[in-house]
């Protein structure tokens, strides 16, 4: 049996023509699904860190190489006497943080004048003055601004740190002012031992911003990606 025996010269080339035609639509189907597609797959999961801009936060105070990746920490209730009034440990501590976190804007000797600060309104405290504060400037006061932050100002809550760090940048914004911050309210004393006594706290994970960007725009990428190669018809 010969195919010639079927079709004529000119069907066969027609078949010919058409095997031809069908043959160059899957090879570059199969390129597309075999290169191009698995190519920009692979760019998309390869995106350099370098691509990735840093993001800043509205006030520009999200410095993304300001915060370091740290494991999660459990961390059991602390003895309130160790926290409640300055002691060595805590104020090497607390001048730590203060410098790494609240320096930008409120300057290293908490004049206010930070660079991070300047073009905000309102302005960072300075705490040299007596004049203004809004929560006031007792402990549990400016403990209290550090767990809460202050509405309408770019002074956010700090309550990611921890408790005793709370403490120890309260008694370092303390130090920074050479008047008289009032006495502390006892009930309110009370409470703040309560509560570091009864409690533990777990710090979670925590990665640098420019990191935490790195990571959400692969992950955007993989759920926009083309399809893989086997779904394309
Ligand atoms: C992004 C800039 C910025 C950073 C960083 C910042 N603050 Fe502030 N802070 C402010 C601004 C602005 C105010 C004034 C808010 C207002 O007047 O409403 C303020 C006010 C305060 C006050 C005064 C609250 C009151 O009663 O008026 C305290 C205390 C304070 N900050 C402590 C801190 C500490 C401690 C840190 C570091 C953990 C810190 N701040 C980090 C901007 C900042």
């Amino acid at each position: 049996m010969k195919l010639n025996d079927y079709l004529s010269p000119e069907e066969l080339k027609r078949l010919a023509s058409a095997l031809l035609a069908v043959l160059g639509f899957l090879s570059i189907v199969a390129f597309f699904g075999f290169t191009v597609v698995p190519g920009l797959r692979y760019q998309a999961h390869t995106l350099p860190d370098a691509q990735v801009q840093a993001v800043q936060g509205e006030t520009g105070w999200l410095d993304p190489t300001d915060y370091p990746a740290m494991p999660r920490e459990v961390i059991p209730p602390i003895d309130p006497k160790t926290v409640l009034t300055p002691n060595a440990t805590l104020m090497t501590r607390g001048k730590a943080v203060y410098a790494q976190t609240c320096a930008t804007c409120h300057g290293p000797d908490g004049k206010g004048d930070g660079p991070g600060g300047l073009g905000l309104t309102p302005k960072p405290r300075n705490f040299t003055e007596q004049a203004a504060w809004k929560n006031g400037t007792r402990l549990e006061d400016i403990y209290r601004t550090l767990d809460e932050g202050i509405k309408g100002s770019s002074m956010v809550s700090y309550n990611y740190l921890t408790k005793k760090d709370r403490m120890a940048l309260a008694h370092v914004v303390q130090s920074l002012g050479a008047f008289n911050h009032g006495a502390s309210d006892p009930k309110a004393i009370a409470a703040l031992e309560k509560l570091f006594a009864s409690a533990g706290e777990i710090i979670p994970n925590r990665i640098p911003v420019a990191r935490a960007v790195t990571v959400l725009c692969r992950e955007y990428a993989e759920a926009h990606a083309t399809p893989p190669a086997s779904t394309i018809r």
